[in-house]
């Protein structure tokens, strides 16, 4: 029986013979220190060994456990003759009588993409967040970025750079957050529970119970637990592992933004060098090198997003007659742009269509009609004259939509108010959307309530004496 599945039965009856040679000695400290109802302090003041030596070896962060430590902790615990032996082998200490069965190691991470580009920057930040030396909990990183920014195929570039950090596995759950049906926490316990080594018929069947297992099973362990497409930090927050030496790394299409002590890292699209880099292993390096310039209009048509380049790659590999400049020339018109975003199942419209439908309302209509301004970026009192209501409402509405990442933050305006961009392939979405669900006449009011308020607004700026026109 491994260290787990006897710590999962922690009811006291169990006993210490029946544990198997790959025991975890942390676990095992930890559990026989609380059967004989001792905290921490009472146990360092009955073997005389310091608080902070226990806690230390209870989170597993002493990786050879002295043996004169190992023997006054089996004296002060009462542990003699077998349980003593197997206690002083957990610690390494004794020979092993019988093959060594490790506690199961989970490896559950996705393969790794072959034509991975670019990225350096957030893997070395990933590195020093996810590996940084001793710390008092376990990382949490974020990473959140539009609708196929490549946050999963970063994690999981990460995840396997950094796996032999975490000696006792990694965990993989696709949450599917932005699908119809995202996964509870209590199902994706159940499963990292046996995957952690417990025999299924020991899952305990309420959350409560899975999660505080969960806990002690990665309690003074080294694991690393990738949460992809994470829908909020309700559903992260109990699949957070507990032992300091653990990581967890977290996507999501939202920024969880109340998930205390994490880190949030913000994959953006590709630099335009890693980004025609990409179109070329898809496409075939030597076609790119052959037409620079078309491969570079193409990434710029792709708006630089890792999904538009791999799309727009596939589909010149599947055309290895075409020249590149036929696709520019088909990307060119706003129009059919999305309708030639698509390879199998790799689809920018409809991407983008998953996140659309999870805001309400009022987030949509700001959305279509934010798609109807041509500059670069805006402020907020445009945003209010689209969607025809104050300020405060639409600083709220722009904020839901930076939230989900669909609109960025673009800086300030001379008065303080936050002036927003909306990224490329959002905006042709937003138009497409706009000129399906809304009447000519609604789109002609929004944009004659814009005009009329950036006039007001000049007018006033003109009164004042000068100072930025609002654009
Ligand atoms: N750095 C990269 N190198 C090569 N391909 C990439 C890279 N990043 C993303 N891709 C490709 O782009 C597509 C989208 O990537 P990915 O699924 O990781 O995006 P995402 O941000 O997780 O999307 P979603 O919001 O839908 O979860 C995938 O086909 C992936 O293979
Ligand atoms: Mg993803």
């Amino acid at each position: 029986m491994s260290t787990m599945e006897w710590e999962s039965r922690g009811n006291g009856r169990m006993d210490i013979e029946r544990l198997d040679d790959g025991a975890d000695f942390a676990a095992l400290l930890r559990w026989c220190r609380r059967r004989a109802g001792l905290g921490q302090a009472t146990l360092a003041e009955l073997s005389g060994l310091g608080v902070r030596t226990i806690r230390d070896l209870e989170l597993g962060r002493t990786s050879h456990p002295h043996r004169e430590s190992v023997r006054l902790l089996a004296d002060a615990l009462g542990l003699e003759g077998d349980a003593g032996e197997r206690f002083r082998r957990a610690a390494g200490h004794a020979p092993r009588a019988e093959p060594l069965h490790l506690p199961a190691r989970p490896g559950q991470l996705p393969p790794d993409l072959a034509d991975f580009t670019g990225r350096a920057e957030q893997l070395a930040a990933l590195r020093g967040l996810l590996t940084a030396g001793a710390r008092p909990a376990p990382a949490v990183v974020v990473l959140g970025g539009q609708p196929g920014a490549g946050k999963t195929a970063l994690a999981v570039r990460a995840g396997h750079e950094l796996e032999s950090q975490f000696p006792h596995g990694c965990l993989h759950a696709d949450l599917r957050g932005t699908g119809p049906a995202p996964l509870t926490p209590g199902a994706v316990l159940a499963s990292f529970l046996r995957a952690l080594g417990v025999d299924g018929a020991d899952v305990p069947a309420d959350v409560d119970g899975r999660v505080a297992l969960y806990r002690s099973c990665t309690a003074g362990r080294r694991v690393l637990v990738l949460l992809d497409d994470a829908a909020a930090e309700a559903q992260v927050r109990p699949l957070l592992p507990s032992g300091a030496g653990c990581a967890a790394l977290v996507t999501s299409r939202t920024r969880l933004a109340g998930l205390e002590a994490a880190v949030s890292l913000p994959v953006g699209v590709l630099e335009p060098s890693e980004a025609v880099r990409l179109l070329g292993r898809v496409a075939g390096a030597a076609r790119v090198a052959a037409e620079p310039a078309a491969a570079t209009a193409i990434v710029e048509r792709c708006a630089f997003l890792p999904l538009a380049v791999r799309i727009a790659g596939a589909r010149l590999a599947g055309r290895p007659h075409w020249k590149l400049s036929r696709l520019t020339a088909v990307l060119d018109d706003d129009r059919r742009r999305l309708d030639e975003l698509r390879a199998g199942d790799l689809n920018v419209r409809a991407s983008i269509a998953v996140s659309y439908r999870l805001l309400g309302t009022d987030a949509r209509t700001a959305l279509r009609r934010i798609g109807l301004l041509d500059a670069p970026d805006f402020g907020v009192w445009a945003g209010a004259a689209l969607v025809d209501a104050g300020v405060e409402r639409a600083e709220h509405l722009c904020e839901r939509l930076v939230e989900a990442h669909l609109l960025e933050l673009a800086g300030e305006d001379a008065a303080g108010h936050a002036r927003y961009r909306m990224p490329d392939l959002v905006r042709a979405f937003a138009r497409e959307r706009l000129l399906r669900e809304e009447s000519p006449d609604s789109r002609a009011e929004a944009l004659r309530r814009v005009v009329d308020r950036g006039l007001q607004l000049a007018d006033r700026v003109a009164r004042l004496g000068g100072g930025p026109s609002p654009r």
